[in-house]
């Protein structure tokens, strides 16, 4: 099977279930247009984190790594009136670009962004007490899993979806010797989500449009 297998299958099921959607469009286009990695979730994949998000009846979302806010959009519509979403992004030229299209989309009282690195920002919302989130969507730099994952279990409650993008990346994960930073951080990632007590936690495996890759889930189970 190859990568034009999958993105055609990727097309197919997406005429059937994700219909072409204007916002989510121009939100790709500006993202590739202002030099953005093509570095968001699939069609398919946003239209699931919705679905997860609804099905979790999250009123409040986390998300590390915001990119142009094509991810953040599709989590962002499956809050109900009142709920909120929170992004973080280092790169403040991203947000830029992400506040724009957040709010071509309609959803700018709805989702903030919140530029710098992440852990600092994370460092902040637990001073600064925010609420448990009832989602959290890890999808930023992985050298730093381990620690995003640490800082979320701070900022949600016994019920809440921790979700983890990008943890197979073509296999890669598999090798314990690898020195690529990315690998060792994913690894270091899965392995503190696997000893934790607190999380019930799955790796789903996905092909697509976007490769061969795939996501971790877990939910807090404890406090
Ligand atoms: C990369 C990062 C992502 O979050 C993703 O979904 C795909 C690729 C990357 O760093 O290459
Ligand atoms: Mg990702």
């Amino acid at each position: 099977m190859t990568l034009d297998q999958w993105t055609a299958v990727d097309q197919y099921f997406d005429a059937l279930f994700v219909p072409s959607d204007p916002a989510l469009e121009a939100a790709l286009h500006a993202s590739t247009e202002a030099g953005l990695p093509p570095a968001n979730v699939s069609a398919s994949q946003g239209k699931l984190l919705m679905l997860l998000a609804q099905l979790q009846g999250a009123r409040s979302i986390l998300e590390l790594g915001t990119l142009g806010g094509y991810s953040t959009i599709w989590l962002a519509r499956a809050l109900p009136a009142g709920g909120h979403l929170i992004s973080l992004e280092l790169n403040p030229d991203y947000a830029a670009v992400a506040r724009q299209n957040i709010t071509h989309a309609g959803l700018s009282a709805v989702v903030d962004i919140r530029v710098g690195p992440a852990l600092d920002s994370l460092q902040r919302l637990v001073a600064e007490q925010h609420p448990p989130f009832d989602m959290v969507f890890i999808d930023a730099d992985k050298r730093s899993n381990a620690d995003y994952v640490t800082w979320a279990l701070k900022l949600t409650r016994l019920g809440s979806l921790i979700i983890v993008d990008n943890v197979v990346r073509d296999g890669k994960v598999i090798d314990g010797d690898s020195t690529d930073p990315s690998v060792v951080g994913t690894r270091l990632g899965n392995d503190l989500i696997a000893a934790e007590p607190r999380l019930s936690s799955v790796a789903v495996q996905t092909v697509g449009s976007k490769g061969y890759d795939g996501f971790v889930m877990a939910i807090v189970t404890g406090e």
